[in-house]
């Protein structure tokens, strides 16, 4: 019998970013063909939304250069929301163009990420981002936030939850209905997990609220965890747990989709993700990638019907 807490939701929604967040840092370009098949593979197998590409400068990250390109040939699946991070104006626009149901502002809570990441300071990114937030409104484009570096930072260490929560503020004037807390290099704990969330909740409520955890430490899932426990029902994930940020040295992949759709699973919360398929996909791109998935759960799972099937 799963176990339920009364604290716990009884469905989630999963954000798939292996397409962006998880493709964006490989060396190698991959095909848009292999980007299509990823993004059809990840619908096919019931997730609801998909971080499909960005649209940054092609000289600061290569690999999302082809990103209008992938989404003319995406065949959308009805329902599916379809996001692409957008730095400012120009990426606004080719959003629009590429037809993105939501675009993605990208800021930090940490002052020395924002300048390797992305140029500016916080301040110079919030007035960089009050065009596209505008504009995105105007147009009746979902518009999300994510802030990197809330449970630390590779230049500046800790990151203090006050910190975080400024952030927050400012993103929610901005008008997003969704901002992510991401642990870009996966040092969070449960604990602090905990703390950052406490401290946003003080003035905002959960629903709005996602995790975004990176697995570097393999504390992703308690993170999950922690997160499911404040209240949070929005989480991000990738594939055979791909990805990094080329900005964020040392930083390893997301934490794995098919771990968290195996985590909700035994905890009887609904993902409308199957896990046979989305297990597939992650063996897919890995196989494109030419290495194994880092995904446990999606090996044992898929090893499993294997030997179920012989
Ligand atoms: P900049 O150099 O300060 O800005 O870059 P710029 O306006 O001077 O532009 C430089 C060049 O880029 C120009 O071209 C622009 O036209 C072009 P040039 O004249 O030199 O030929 N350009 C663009 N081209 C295409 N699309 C655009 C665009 N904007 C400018 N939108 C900028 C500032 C923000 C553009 C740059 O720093 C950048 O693209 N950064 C992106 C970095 C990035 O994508 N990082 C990874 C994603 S964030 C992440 O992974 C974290 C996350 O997963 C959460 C977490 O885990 O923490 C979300
Ligand atoms: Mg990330």
């Amino acid at each position: 019998m799963p176990v339920t807490s009364s604290a716990m939701p009884a469905s989630v929604k999963i954000v798939d970013v292996s397409p962006r967040d998880g493709l964006q840092n490989e060396k190698q370009l991959v095909s848009v063909a292999d980007k299509v098949a990823l993004i059809h593979r990840l619908q096919q197998a019931g997730v609801p939304n998909i971080e499909a590409v960005s649209f940054v400068s092609p000289k600061w990250v290569p690999q999302m250069a082809d990103g209008l390109a992938v989404m003319q040939s995406v065949q959308r699946k009805p329902g599916v929301i379809y996001s692409a991070l957008t730095p400012n104006m120009r990426g606004y626009e080719s959003a629009r163009e590429a037809g993105m149901d939501e675009v993605v502002i990208f800021g930090a809570a940490s002052e020395a990420f924002s300048q390797k990441n992305i140029n500016c300071s916080i301040a110079e990114s919030i007035e960089r981002f009050q065009p596209v937030a505008q504009a995105a409104i105007a147009d009746g484009v979902r518009l999300r936030a994510s802030i990197s570096c809330c449970l630390g930072c590779p230049y500046e260490g800790e990151i203090s939850p006050e910190k975080v929560a400024e952030v927050v503020d400012r993103m929610v004037d901005l008008g997003c209905i969704e901002i992510d807390i991401a642990d870009t290099i996966g040092v969070g704990t449960a604990g602090r997990v905990k703390r950052v969330y406490e401290r946003i909740f003080t003035r905002h409520s959960p629903q709005m609220f996602s995790g975004h955890f990176h697995d570097t430490y393999g504390q992703a899932i308690a993170n999950i965890v922690a997160a499911l426990q404040c209240g949070i029902s929005i989480f991000h994930g990738s594939v055979a747990g791909l990805g990094g940020c080329p900005y964020a040295q040392g930083a390893s992949g997301n934490v794995a989709t098919e771990d968290i759709v195996f985590l909700m699973q035994g905890l009887g919360i609904e993902t409308g993700i199957d896990l046979t398929q989305l297990a597939q996909a992650g063996a897919e791109i890995s196989r494109v990638l030419g290495r194994p998935s880092q995904s446990r759960a999606g090996s044992a799972w898929l090893a499993r019907q294997a030997a179920q099937a012989s």
